[in-house]
């Protein structure tokens, strides 16, 4: 088992949320930044961040981590790096990255730079002059911030939000990544009961589900560092064997979802039945303004239209009025809502508890939580 230092991207206004959840799988030195989480670990520690982490965009091994503001200093430093250590002689080794407020801008410019300096590196190494690619591939991912380049070696392959049960959405489906932040903030026990009203393609509600249960996001796929040798094909195969023994027994929790598309609510059965979780998660076809909770105590966590890209804003501004009259201040009531609307809260009727701002793909949003009932 080698030590190492790896990265994890995730959405921007996630960090806090994402280096909570690695520290709670017992990883070592979590340090949050702009949209990624550093920390250390062996390959157990990166096979444990794929399968179970539910709010990282991917796991990345950090092979270096620099200054540049030259093409000359990019190449010299990547080539400094030990490649032969991660890439074999006949693996694959794509470029790919971006840049942002930073000297090297230009990103075919740097992808082709870095791809030189680790052929320059590979060739002294392995003495020859070609390289096949033909072996797994081990993904480069650079990203340049502030002329701050970190180079990594992708290790998840697909991003970690594919996690193998959604095979069709709707317009405009929250990513899963991003609908478990919104679970976690939401504070999800086995018996808990969560509705949402706009249920779309069922994401919330699946999300929800699979952390009730205690189902390892990355239980059913495949990661590419599994190919990256027999240490890491064993440590994969170790965490997925504890997933499996990790998913709960007993538990009482239930999901139910509404919406007004009767497609969408065809597709919050189906996803929920791929997804292992097709029991405990039930959907019909209404209107927000018929929405109705049958429990004391229950959750709502939803995605509601935002007017930009499926009704006019006004039409959605609408909605979040109706909201507000299905969704009543009431004792054991909590509601959790992402939105852009600024005006979300005059609209609904009342200030949130609390405001933390996320991002859903580029879109700038708040989550507005409502928990206090102090009634
Ligand atoms: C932003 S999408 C929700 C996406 C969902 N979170 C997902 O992951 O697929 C909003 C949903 O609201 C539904 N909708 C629009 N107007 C509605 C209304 N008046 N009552 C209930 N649902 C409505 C749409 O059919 C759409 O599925």
């Amino acid at each position: 088992m080698s030590k190492m230092l790896m990265v994890a991207p995730c959405m921007f206004g996630v960090e806090g949320i994402l280096a909570d959840e690695l520290k709670r799988l017992d990883i070592k030195n979590v340090i949050a930044e702009n949209g990624r989480v550093f920390f250390e670990g062996d390959e157990n520690t990166l096979a444990s961040a794929n399968i179970f982490s539910r709010t990282a965009e991917r796991v990345l091994i950090v092979a270096g981590r620099f200054n540049a503001i030259s093409f000359e200093d990019l190449f010299q430093a990547v080539k400094k790096i030990n490649w032969e250590d991660y890439i074999g002689r006949d693996d694959a080794f794509p470029v790919t990255g971006y840049s942002i407020n930073s000297s090297l801008h230009s990103i075919p410019d740097c992808q082709s730079i870095i791809k030189k300096a680790i052929v320059e590196r590979l060739k002294q190494c392995y003495k020859v002059d070609w390289f096949k690619e033909t072996g797994p591939v081990h993904k480069i991912r650079f990203s340049i911030q502030k002329d701050n380049v970190v180079i990594a070696i992708d290790t998840s392959g697909e991003g970690l939000h594919k996690r193998g049960y959604r095979a069709h959405s709707l317009e405009a489906p929250i990513k899963e990544t991003l609908a478990a932040a919104m679970c976690y903030q939401a504070r999800i026990f086995p018996d808990t009961k969560i509705y949402d009203p706009f249920c779309g393609s069922g994401t919330i509600l699946v999300e929800s589900a699979l952390i009730a249960k205690n189902i390892a996001p990355g239980l059913k796929r495949n990661f590419a560092a599994e190919r990256f040798g027999d240490v890491y094909k064993k440590a994969f195969a170790d965490q997925r064997t504890k997933a499996l023994d990790s998913v709960l027994k007993s538990f009482d929790f239930k999901g139910f979802g509404t919406d007004i598309a009767k497609n969408a609510v065809e597709l919050t059965l189906q996803n929920a039945k791929k997804a292992g979780v097709g029991e405990l998660i039930t959907a019909s076809v209404r209107d927000i303004s018929d929405f109705e909770i049958t429990d004391e105590r229950a959750i709502v966590i939803t995605n509601p239209p935002y007017g930009e890209r499926l009704l006019e804003i006004k039409e959605a501004e609408e909605l979040y009025k109706v909201m507000g009259s299905v969704m009543p201040k009431q004792k054991g009531r909590k509601y959790f809502v992402i939105c852009p609307n600024d005006d979300f809260e005059s609209r609904f009727g009342r200030p949130a508890d609390k405001r933390r701002k996320l991002y859903n793909g580029m879109i700038k949003c708040q989550l507005y939580s409502y928990f206090k009932s102090d009634l």
